[in-house]
């Protein structure tokens, strides 16, 4: 089955980054000269996904204004003859893409956030990006998310992204229970997942790092998932029962993820990011050479 749908849970209030983010949505924090969410939907874009579901609430409207169109903004440089910048703003979406934003009334966890894209969702298997983690693949032989698209399309088995972190790290994540001599770009059966578990009680050092491609049966099961660890209805639980009935699989990544949802992780970004735009690479370069003497 075709995956074409994408849902991505962008209803956080971005504590670990505050007080950037008090006033604007942390999805909206700028990397270089796009913020994070649209470097998310080029990711998604860019595996094939036609109909992005954002699930959000009030306060928010930053994040669906910016994939709007501005026409006072677009008259203005049009006007002024500010071609490129004109492109920059109007260009975001392709004209097959759309975005759609559904509330999530009450902060229940990102089980229940992925449960109220339900009626967008309807029958058809999705994917789910969460925006926290950007991926870049730039720079390796597979586009992940591409990869996990064309193995579920192939098997119908789930797929959910992983990557190798640091025990210290291990808490912060869900982690997988696999063989854990994975090579990066492949994947292997699971056998369950456990929700942040500590160092030395993790099936191994494999997180799950936000990207996932799921039926359409996770939703029911979603529905009759109770509240878990933090009292919260955790997408981990929804996935362990799916795992009782059908076979899922983790990818292990290729490219390079940095999570944006702690402040080390989004100056990473930024500085990735930097070094590969055309108008900041040469000085964030020398920046960086400058700061390291
Ligand atoms: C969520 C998931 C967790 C995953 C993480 C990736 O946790 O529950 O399994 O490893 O995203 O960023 P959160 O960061 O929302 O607490």
């Amino acid at each position: 089955m075709m995956v074409r749908k994408a849902v991505i849970p962008v209803a956080g209030l971005g504590t670990r980054v505050l007080p950037a983010s008090k006033a604007i949505p942390k999805e909206m924090l700028p990397i270089v000269d796009k913020p994070a969410i649209q470097l998310v939907i080029e990711e998604a874009i860019a595996a094939g996904i036609k109909e992005i579901i954002l699930v959000t609430r009030s306060g928010k409207e930053a994040i669906e204004n910016h994939f709007d169109k501005h026409y006072e903004l677009e008259s203005t440089l049009e006007q002024k003859g500010k071609t490129a910048i004109l492109e920059s703003v109007r260009d975001i979406l392709p004209p097959s893409v759309t975005v759609m934003a559904i509330r999530q009334p009450e902060a229940k966890g990102l089980g229940h956030a992925v449960l109220c894209a339900q009626a967008a969702v309807g029958k058809d298997p999705f994917a789910v990006l969460l925006p926290d983690v950007l991926v870049d693949c730039d720079d390796s032989d597979v586009h992940d998310l591409t990869q996990m698209i064309v193995n579920f399309t192939e098997n119908s088995s789930c797929q959910v992204m992983v990557e190798r972190v640091a025990d210290e790290d291990i808490s912060k994540y869900g982690i997988a229970d696999c063989n854990t001599d994975l090579d990066a770009g492949s994947s292997t059966t699971v056998s369950g997942f456990v929700e942040k578990p500590a160092p030395h009680e993790a099936p191994s050092n494999l997180a799950v790092v936000g990207r996932y491609v799921f039926p359409a049966r996770i939703m029911e099961l979603l529905k009759d998932t109770k509240p878990g660890a933090g009292n919260e209805i955790q997408l981990t639980d929804a996935m362990d029962n799916l795992l009782k009935e059908q076979e899922m699989s983790v990818y292990r990544m290729s490219g390079q993820t940095f999570d944006c949802g702690n402040k080390a992780g989004y100056v990473k970004a930024v500085l990735n990011f930097a070094l590969k735009h055309p108008e900041t690479k040469e000085q964030t370069r020398s920046l960086i050479k400058q700061l390291s003497v």
